[in-house]
């Protein structure tokens, strides 16, 4: 949520700036603004996307070697240009760029009112920059220690960079429950929100640690304090992001490149895990927690969104594969209800961003009752990966387009694995089914290739439905969660209502909604109960509602009864939903796009949820 940016160094800051934001707009795109000092400190901000402050800046002095950007997702006060950052100090001497939530923000705001400052905007972040300037006038302190001692007074998350304009050789960040990196140039500093704006100029990184303060000067210096003043050490990293990975390639959109990366990005999960040719199954990232996930008496997985569909496969896994009870969470639920949690209780946390708020405190609170924590994260270094005991990295690359794709299916491929490794390991599957299943895995991306290349059938059938104003998705078993993924992507980036349901409950309710306008998408793969899932579709059938159904090759009495076919590969069942997820993206995208809607940025959301 909210993406900042900021230059010091010898080049010009806008261009750098303006593309660092292009960069980071996925985390959130309602406003946008930059901030340059050139004698003067010059402040810019306009409400709408990044392209519509670059239009607004068309004209005007954006010259600068230093300066901060912010593209925003409205949490404190609507989106608007006055709400936009970046924000200025009473005196105008500062600006700062934020990103997180100043929780006590009233009672600060409150306090500086007493005393006579006046707000331009709804936001926290002003209320943050009027208490630094307060501090450093009245207790006559450099800029450094006004922001340690407001940052010691401030609850709640935080990245800020702050700027001033009696010093344009400074920048000052600081960080607390929202990311934050340094990259490092030769005399020259680079600050975002993720290393995705960085990467081209540099692969010199300094994660920023809770709690702490930088101030990065122009001779190449850093300065590393953390908010109780204790000196620190900057620890430089070096990048592992290639560019192309966070560009286009030739694709319409970043969700489009990012389903069709899924063979390579479902392999690259896999790569040096597995090997079925010599029974290898292994994940590094876990073994010394092994015998803790072998000896749990139960798992809780908390994760949010598509990723809690991800730990809803999950739990079918380990529970069909390594007998082990699971208990699958809204991080939000959970975090707030006082839930029951033992030593020998094994949580896995799922989020691809690593940041998501929720998330990250249902972890606090489950370690704080002593149970062990495995994350499975896409973000290396991110928030939740370094709140953890241990865990399994996705490697999916970076996942850009807010809809969530490549991801999933990355999630779905760790979770697999570990439920196989832990049942064998436990013994509970016999070493044939146990060789048996690695050698379906590895053929998996295989069979996502040969899903896409039905990409045109599934347009065809978007055509069809782009005046829908509602769907139902529905699936059995492993299935379900497939129905609930596939329901949540349509509705995300095209605005269509949909409803994922396990088939069964469809009489129980929803089945009053079915008439010949509903379109109904099934996952009636075979094996499991399939039969079942006929007879559910012949209820569907009943009251004129229209079946897309997504099949096995091959299959007859389905398409017997279906409007609308879509064939993936056959699969072991407990892998249907690594294939038959596809499908589900591929017919969203084209609804999506078909309707005119943004994909890769659709209204309202923000690609890393970083508040509750
Ligand atoms: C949906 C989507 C969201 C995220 C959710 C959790 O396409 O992207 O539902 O899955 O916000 O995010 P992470 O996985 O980053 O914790």
């Amino acid at each position: 949520m909210c993406g900042i940016v900021a230059y010091l160094g010898d080049k010009q800051a806008y261009p750098i700036l303006i593309k660092g934001l292009q960069r980071l707009e996925y985390r959130g795109y309602d406003s946008a603004g930059v901030a340059l000092i050139d004698d003067e400190l010059l402040l810019y901000k306009k409400q709408g996307k990044v392209a519509d402050l670059e239009e607004y800046l068309k004209d005007k002095n954006v010259k600068g070697n230093i300066g901060i950007a912010h593209t925003r997702w409205a949490t404190h006060g609507e989106p608007s240009d006055i709400n936009a950052h970046p924000h200025f100090s009473r005196s105008k001497k500062l600006a700062i760029i934020h990103n997180g939530i100043i929780e006590n923000y009233c009672t600060l705001k409150k306090e500086l009112f007493k005393r006579g400052y006046t707000f331009q905007s709804e936001t926290d972040t002003e209320v943050l920059i009027h208490l630094i300037e307060d501090i450093q006038i009245n207790e006559n302190v450099e800029l450094l220690e006004a922001v340690r001692i407001a940052l010691n007074q401030v609850v709640g998350a935080y990245a800020i960079v702050i700027i001033a304009k009696d010093n344009p050789n400074q920048l000052i960040v600081a960080r607390k429950g929202s990311p934050l990196v340094i990259g490092v140039g030769e005399k020259e500093f680079f600050v975002a929100s993720d290393a995705t704006p960085i990467v081209e100029h540099t692969t010199n990184v300094v994660y920023l640690n809770e709690e702490e303060i930088a101030v990065l000067n122009r001779n190449g210096d850093i300065k590393l304090i953390n908010i109780k003043n204790q000196k620190k050490t900057p620890y430089i990293e070096k990048l592992e992001l290639n560019l192309h990975e966070i560009e286009k390639d030739g694709y319409a959109h970043f969700m489009l490149k990012e389903i069709h990366e899924q063979p390579r990005s479902i392999r690259d999960t896999m790569r040096g895990r597995i090997n079925s040719s010599r029974n290898i199954l292994s994940l590094g990232g876990i073994t010394d927690y092994e015998r803790r996930l072998i000896n749990a008496k139960r798992i809780i997985i908390v994760a949010c969104g598509t990723s809690w569909h991800a730990g809803l496969v999950g739990e079918y896994l380990f529970e069909d594969l390594a007998r082990i009870p699971v208990e699958v969470e809204y991080a939000s639920e959970f975090r707030y209800r006082n839930p029951i949690i033992n030593e020998d209780d094994v949580v896995i946390a799922i989020s691809q961003s690593g940041e998501t708020a929720d998330t990250l405190a249902a972890i606090e609170l489950a370690k704080s009752k002593g149970a062990t924590i495995i994350g499975i994260c896409n973000v290396v270094g991110s928030s939740i990966a370094r709140a953890t005991h241990a865990g399994s990295y996705t490697h999916a690359g970076p996942e850009i387009g807010v809809a969530s794709t490549k991801a999933f299916t990355a999630q779905v491929t760790i979770l697999t694995m570990m439920a196989l490794m832990i049942s064998f390991k436990k013994g509970v599957i016999t070493k044939s089914k146990y060789h048996q299943l690695l050698g379906e895995i590895e053929l998996i991306p295989e069979k996502v290739e040969k899903v896409l290349k039905t990409e045109n059938k599934i347009k065809g059938i978007a055509e069809e439905f782009i005046n829908s104003r509602n769907f139902l998705y529905l699936g059995r078993g492993y299935n379900f969660p497939v129905a609930l993924e596939g329901a949540l992507k349509l509705k995300e980036i095209s605005y269509i209502h949909a409803e994922g349901y396990p088939a069964a409950e469809m009489k129980h309710g929803p089945i009053a909604l079915i008439d010949a306008e509903m379109p109904v998408v099934v996952v009636a793969t075979k094996k499991g109960i399939y039969e079942k899932v006929i007879s559910n579709i012949m209820e569907v059938k009943a009251r004129k509602g229209k079946i897309i159904a997504v099949v096995t090759e091959g299959d007859v009495a389905v398409k017997a009864l279906a409007d609308y076919i879509i064939e993936i590969p056959e699969t072991e069942e407990l892998l249907v939903p690594l294939v038959a997820t596809i499908p589900l993206q591929l017919l969203s995208y084209y609804i999506a796009v078909m309707r005119g809607c943004d994909v890769d940025k659709p209204r309202n959301l923000a690609k890393s949820v970083t508040v509750e």
